[in-house]
């Protein structure tokens, strides 16, 4: 299996994209550690997989907080020995409040921010320190978006975090590769529910028009995300690192 044997941590694997991660890494082999809110959440997909004979554990972590992504990195690295993959995943779309610039608290600005780019910063500084001091190379995945690539969401501070991961990813392939340290980001496209979906004011609207905007002519699914990130956390990605890559049934070239 291509992942055997190495330790995965998941933000934000408590649903959508991280779960589907975590299962498919899991069948790949991967120790995976779900590290998100709320802690149902997370603990349901490790109960899930652990109850298929697979390894995983739940670690509730709020990603705004560095001391509790520094204890999730730390209580994975104690339980399974070590990390090798870290999937930076976990983000938050305020529909109805990341809207209209021109009028937007700073507050609200900030909320987006600190999930969706402080977040990643977190979770990559401590999964960072923690593959650095083990010595065996690594490989970090950041989850953007194809808002990263194009002008259309009304959600501009969502828009302007997944952009600035693509920055971070970049700059994290060309400083660690002396680490042998891989980083690479994830851009979905539009998939059948996005993050705060029950928020979201016209989910029939957005689907038609996303529908009609794809040329593959459907919404995607967390399930056509999950091989992609498992695919750039193993070894058979080797020679990837610092790449952007889309996969978004074609709406970003149409
Ligand atoms: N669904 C889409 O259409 C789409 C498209 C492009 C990018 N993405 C990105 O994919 C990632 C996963 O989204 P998803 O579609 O699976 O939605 P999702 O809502 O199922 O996943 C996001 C997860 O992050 C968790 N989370 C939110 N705030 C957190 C915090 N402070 N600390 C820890 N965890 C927190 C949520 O509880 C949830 O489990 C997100 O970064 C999202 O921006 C999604």
């Amino acid at each position: 299996m291509q992942l055997s044997g190495k330790i995965a941590l998941i933000t934000g694997g408590g649903s959508g994209i991280g779960a589907a991660a975590g299962r498919y890494m899991a069948k790949q082999g991967a120790a995976v550690v779900l590290a998100g809110i709320p802690a149902s959440g997370v603990q349901a997909i490790a109960d899930e997989i652990s109850s298929a004979g697979m390894r995983a554990m739940a670690i509730p972590t709020d990603v705004t907080s560095g001391k509790a992504v520094q204890a999730a990195v730390a209580a994975a690295t104690d339980t399974f020995g070590g990390l090798d993959i870290v999937v930076a995943n976990a983000g938050v779309q305020r529909h109805n409040t990341d809207v209209n610039l021109f009028e937007m608290d700073e507050s609200e600005w900030d909320r987006t921010q600190d999930v969706n780019l402080r977040g990643v910063f977190r979770t990559c500084k401590y999964g960072l320190a923690q593959m650095i001091e083990q010595n065996r190379g690594g490989s970090v995945i950041i989850v953007s978006s194809i808002t990263a690539l194009n002008g259309r969401t009304p959600n501009v501070s969502y828009m302007t975090s997944k952009s600035g991961l693509l920055g971070m990813s970049r700059h994290i392939a060309v400083h660690y590769a002396k680490y042998g340290i891989r980083c690479n980001a994830v851009c979905p496209g539009a998939l059948e529910q996005t993050p705060d979906w029950e928020d979201h004011p016209d989910p029939g609207g957005r689907e038609e028009a996303m529908i009609g905007a794809t040329p593959l002519g459907r919404l995607g699914t967390a399930d056509d995300i999950a091989p992609w990130i498992a695919f750039l956390a193993s070894d058979e990605s080797g020679f990837a690192t610092g790449g952007t890559f889309v996969v978004d049934g074609g709406i970003t070239i149409a």
